[in-house]
């Protein structure tokens, strides 16, 4: 099958679709409120210790595994061991349900960048966006009506992604030099816009300030490598399948090695933009920067809108300018989620992409219009815990198992060195062996013993009985899809 399969046109294409991949909402909606949630600048110490222990290691892991077995995640982890291939469908199972809730939040941007035009999110952008935008229902046990507006900003995510994936991989090297490149323009011109408004320097002083006693926190460093997790795409597939496009001489570890610094230093670059915003709303409503915001969500579609409304001008311009970023990084980042999972399908079936690519658009879509109710955004926050929090601890610490103990760290690196210009030494076995499975290890139990004490976010006990048993459901699915007799041989 190596002959048949395709190739990126070149190592800038390769490259730029990782950093597509990896920035993404994750970096200018979730970034900073997990930072701002654990103490600001405090928090880019553990970001910056978990980058280094564990997200380029997995990095050059995942690439050097899809580059050498040439297939997507369950087809390189059959070849790394008989009984491993539902590690790699698990993946694929938690990015499919990661792509059906990430296109919704798309979908709300679409609407937003109309919304922003008339600023119509008026004074009150939180009751906008609860009550008016998504007409919050009084809970999980409560689906009430489909929002027609986000359903049709769904129709037209889907739209984009399966034209970008239809064309094959060449075609998306193309597309995403467009789709990283315009974030990092509007990026700066937001830093620039927020560093000239007064009261920038308190939201700054507040990012960099390091509070060096959440350092003792270990709730701190679990958020750190959770988000270093997320932000990279570790563990879902997606670096695993896109390095398998790769040709047989590629640097690895330099390739790692780019796309995570160019990641990392957009989410730090972005943070600026970000948080001298709030220094210029903390001062308008004559409060301490802590206090303007919450977390999750409310960032970006309740906090942000508040501050761009009180711009002294240009506001719906800047707004609308924030909703094309949050699109344009999202989007490279959505079809990175769908890629992988028609390369599971096109790897062990021989399917043709034509007839899986549709079909897996359409099925996400459908899944998706849960997300589009008025209880809606219950089950994305759901979904998100449940799935994708807990799955991505879960199959790290797998895939560290799985290569660094059943298949052997050695023959890795043996691999990586012998097709990369920088070499890697004798640290990565011990962080692939050691360091990384243990933290990994210690957040999973960690999080279902939370789980177990007081459930998720104060829902009510049966949301989190759905929750688990979904993900267990995930669990035998993908050891059903293994044992199937595939067509790859
Ligand atoms: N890294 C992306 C972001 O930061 C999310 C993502 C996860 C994309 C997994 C692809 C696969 O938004």
């Amino acid at each position: 099958m190596a002959e048949a399969r395709e190739r990126w046109g070149s190592r800038t294409s390769f490259i730029m679709a990782a950093i597509g991949a990896a920035i993404g909402l994750g970096n200018v909606w979730r970034f900073p409120y997990i930072c701002y949630a654990n103490g600001g600048g405090a928090f880019l110490i553990p970001y910056f210790v978990a980058l280094l222990t564990a997200g380029i290691p997995l990095m050059i892991l995942e690439y050097s595994v899809g580059h050498h077995m040439q297939g997507g995640a369950p087809f390189a982890f059959k070849k790394l061991g008989r009984n491993l291939e539902w590690i790699g469908w698990l993946a694929l199972l938690v990015v499919f349900v990661l792509a059906t809730y990430y296109a919704v939040i798309l979908a709300w941007c679409f609407n937003y960048l109309a919304h922003s035009v008339k600023l119509a999110w008026g004074t009150d952008a939180k009751y906008f966006f609860e009550k008016t935008f998504l007409q919050l229902s009084s809970g999980a046990g409560e689906l009430g009506k489909v929002r027609l507006s986000i359903l049709a900003g769904l129709v037209a995510t889907w739209i984009a992604i399966y034209f970008s994936l239809f064309k094959g991989v060449k075609a998306l090297g193309k597309i995403v030099m467009f789709t990283v490149t315009i974030p990092w323009v509007i990026i700066v011109i937001m830093v620039i816009r927020g560093l000239t408004l007064p009261g920038a320097m308190s939201g700054l002083r507040f990012y960099l300030t390091p509070d060096f006693k959440m350092l003792l926190r270990p709730d701190v460093w679990l958020a750190a490598y959770g988000q270093v997790f997320f932000t990279l795409s570790l563990a879902m597939g997606t670096l695993i399948v896109y390095a398998s496009y790769l040709p047989r001489r590629s640097d690895i570890a330099n390739n790692a090695y780019i796309t995570s610094l160019a990641n990392c230093g957009t989410s730090f670059f972005a943070g600026f933009a970000v948080f001298s915003t709030l220094g210029y709303l903390a001062q308008s409503m004559g409060v301490p920067v802590p206090e303007v915001t919450q977390s999750g969500f409310g960032l970006a579609f309740m906090t942000y809108p508040t501050a761009i409304r009180l711009l002294p001008f240009g506001a719906p311009f800047f707004g609308f300018l924030f909703f094309i970023l949050l699109l344009t990084l999202g989007i490279d980042s959505a079809f990175s989620q769908v890629e992988p999972v028609i390369a599971g399908f096109t790897d062990k079936w021989r399917f043709s992409k034509k007839i899986v690519l549709p079909l897996v658009c359409i099925v996400a879509f459908v899944v998706g219009i849960v997300y589009t109710t008025q209880g809606g955004y219950y089950w994305l926050d759901i979904m998100d815990y449940f799935v994708v929090t807990v799955g991505l601890t879960l199959i790290g610490l797998l895939e560290c198992i799985a290569i660094g103990w059943i298949f052997g760290a050695g023959k890795v690196r043996d691999w990586v060195n012998e097709v990369s210009e920088f070499k890697i030494g004798r640290w990565w076995d011990v962080v692939i062996m050691g360091v990384t499975p243990i933290i990994l290890g210690i957040s999973f139990t960690w999080e279902i013993v939370r789980l177990v004490r007081r459930g998720y976010g104060g829902y009510p006990f049966w949301v989190s009985s759905v929750g688990v048993s979904i993900f267990v459901g995930l669990i035998v699915v993908s050891v059903v899809l293994a044992r199937l007799r595939g067509k790859e041989e």
